[in-house]
């Protein structure tokens, strides 16, 4: 019977291979299902054969309480976007102002999910979501429902293959046709119902919801013997993945642009939402030269579709607190769609914005959306106006606690600066578990305000409380006892994050992500951090005097120490757990580099001096410790004589680092 059971799993994933990925059928259905069938009632009657890859798992069945955590292998990287061809010929003059012989791969940007999944030993292993690019989520049991993804492959040592899935327009239409039905909310666009299919505990809904996947990343490709991108998606394909027919090698930017331009007019014919071009470096050893940001890689870039604008009437205007006090006006709009989704909000940025653009309730206005950025206000039409609208006033009391609003001198924004305002609390709580921040999975701002209003969380610290409301929690509606333990756990977990997460998820006013990472790294601990002044602060590369003192200020407050204390208390890890910088002659030295040097530009040997530990800086000073010199340096080379500032030529210059 083994054999028999063998016979038909091979004989279905053929035929799955010939309907879904190459789209030419070979058998009737009902031929077909008379297979599946037959596989089905088998596998039911000796279950000693069960095989995670076997075609069966794409009905579904399986139903998962959650989905485990798993930390990628390699991290899962976003791309830099760019809005125009101007930006785009940068970007591609970088490289071939170096490189003129380099090759592009020009491909659709899907807009769904990216994924990362595992073969070993020639089957289907594991499918593992983006997550925040270090750690995703198992959804294993899901994703094997797709149709096209092949459960075996003919290639035995383990892989690791990226791309995206996705819902197909049609897919789309049949959901949410199928969700107004059973009185339930509408999907707001294709992406949205994917992400939120992938993430159904139950996987027969999934395998209902017709989702699919194409395949556009081989992480290891230069040690699978795959000399480009390109080549590598052929491998791909004959492996039995499905690569976007779409995908088209250019040898200039000019015929990447006219590329673009076929490709926005095939845009609507298309059975998949796309919301740009993603245009890569093909040569693998290239790409591996050209290297990574701290997010992206730099030999691909994501060309985003231009905004699309429509006309709608203005219903209201809101103001929103932020959570440092900035008030935002809002537009309560009629909802209407936008390249694929219904917009019902969109920002006014301030008051200044409403007044010069005279901007009323009541008005038709021009909404614009380009891409993921929130969809703004572009101009009102005073044609259509009725004489009921009247000019806007601005409140100027918190919308929340009613106190009087401020606003600062050259800036546009007004801010609450009540402290104890609840919508600031709120915000900055929900800025405080959010993904970049402390990372608390449960804790986003419709809970934290639900729990502010209960009288559980007042304070950033009383997220490690929480515990004590325990019969409390498990009482409120839809939320139980098992979402309250996976809460539990995502707090727990959170004790243990590096430190600029920690530093990040604080709100030190002009403290980001970016300057959180550069504090962590350079100093290890927060209690070295909070005692530092500005004159510690002043070399550090990105953190300028007003980021200085606003840290300094920030800590020295009593409350903030306090606070800090309780987290200490609580067990909250208050060190920088990432690889430190690497030290080197340059580590603390200021250096400055003036002329034209022969292999370095001027972004490469800075980013070069950066990773070594150095403070670069453009002018010469007592303060220099080196200068690096190359053709045609001027003044900057007498002055650093002058001063007695070591001077390095680039040949000195790569003496050195070579002999360290
Ligand atoms: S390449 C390091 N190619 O766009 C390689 N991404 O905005 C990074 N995406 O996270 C991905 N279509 O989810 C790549 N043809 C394509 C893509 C694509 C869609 C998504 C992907 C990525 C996001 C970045």
């Amino acid at each position: 019977m083994k054999q028999r059971i063998e016979e038909l799993r091979e004989q279905i994933h053929k035929y799955n291979y010939q309907y879904h990925v190459l789209d030419k059928p070979t058998i009737p259905d009902s031929e077909y299902d008379k297979l599946l069938h037959e596989l089905i009632a088998l596998e039911k009657a000796y279950p000693q054969y069960d095989d995670p890859s076997s075609p069966t798992r794409k009905i579904g069945g399986s139903v998962s309480s959650q989905f485990h955590k798993v930390i990628h292998k390699r991290a899962m990287l976003s791309l830099g976007n760019v809005f125009s061809y101007e930006e785009l010929r940068v970007w591609a003059y970088k490289i071939t102002s170096i490189y003129p012989k380099v090759e592009f791969c020009v491909e659709c940007k899907i807009d769904g999910l990216a994924m990362s999944v595992t073969y070993l030993n020639g089957s289907f292993h594991q499918a593992v979501t983006r997550g925040d690019g270090t750690e995703g989520e198992d959804v294993t049991n899901n994703v094997v429902t797709i149709k096209s993804i092949p459960l075996k492959i003919p290639y035995l040592k383990e892989l690791e293959v990226r791309g995206e899935v996705y819902m197909p327009k049609k897919s789309f239409v049949k959901t949410n046709q199928a969700r107004v039905l059973n009185g339930e909310e509408e999907f707001a666009n294709p992406r949205n119902a994917a992400a939120g299919s992938i993430r159904q505990l139950d996987s027969k809904v999934v395998a209902s919801r017709g989702l699919d996947a194409f395949w556009y990343y081989l992480p290891q490709g230069l040690s699978l013997n795959q000399p480009t991108h390109y080549d590598s998606l052929m491998w791909l394909k004959a492996l039995g993945f499905k690569i976007n027919p779409l995908t088209k090698l250019c040898s200039s930017i000019e015929d990447v642009v006219s590329y673009i331009e076929e490709l926005s007019l095939l845009r609507e014919q298309l059975d998949y939402e796309i919301d740009g071009v993603v245009i890569k470096v093909n040569d693998f050893t290239l790409q591996g030269t050209l290297g990574y940001t701290e997010k992206a890689p730099k030999w691909a870039v994501a060309y985003k579709f231009p905004a699309v604008e429509v006309v709608t009437t203005l219903e209201d205007i809101f103001l929103t607190v932020g959570r440092t006090g900035k008030i935002t006006p809002n537009a309560k709009l009629t909802p209407v769609k936008v390249a694929g989704t219904t917009v019902s909000y969109a920002t006014l940025h301030n008051e200044d914005f409403i007044k010069e653009r005279d901007i009323r309730i009541f008005d038709k206005v021009v909404i614009r959306k380009a891409g993921e950025i929130i969809p703004e206000v572009v101009s009102s039409i005073k044609d259509m106006r009725s004489e009921q609208c009247v000019p806007y006033v601005f409140s100027l009391q918190c919308p929340t606690c009613n106190h009087q609003l401020v606003r600062y001198p050259d800036e546009a924004a007004h801010y609450c600066i009540n402290n104890d305002c609840p919508s600031r609390i709120v915000e900055a709580i929900a800025h405080f578990a959010s993904r970049d921040a402390m990372n608390i999975d449960g804790l986003g701002i419709k809970r934290v305000e639900q729990f502010y209003q209960l009288g559980f969380i007042k304070t950033f610290a009383d997220i490690y409380f929480l515990h004590r409301y325990r019969n409390e929690i498990i009482e409120i509606p839809k939320f139980g006892l098992k979402s309250y333990e996976n809460l539990i756990q995502a707090i727990e977990k959170s004790k243990e994050n590096s430190l600029e997460r920690l530093l990040f998820g604080l709100g030190i006013r002009q403290v980001g992500a970016k300057a959180s990472k550069i504090l962590a790294e350079t100093f290890h601990f927060m209690q070295t951090i909070m005692e530092v002044n500005q004159e510690d602060l002043s070399g550090i590369r990105d953190i300028g005097p007003i980021t200085s003192k606003s840290i300094v200020e920030f800590f020295k407050d009593s409350n903030n120490r306090k606070l800090i204390d309780t987290f200490h208390e609580c067990g909250l890890n208050m060190q920088y757990k990432g690889e430190a910088k690497k030290t080197s002659i340059f580590t603390n030295k200021t250096v400055v580099v003036t002329g034209t040097l022969s292999s370095w530009s001027r972004k490469e040997i800075t980013d070069f001096l950066y990773s070594m530990g150095a403070n670069v800086s453009g002018s010469v000073s007592k303060k220099t410790d080196y200068l690096i010199y190359g053709k045609d340096s001027g003044s900057k080379l007498d002055k650093a004589m002058q001063l007695n500032v070591k001077t390095l030529s680039e040949e000195e210059f790569l003496k050195v680092i070579n002999d360290a």
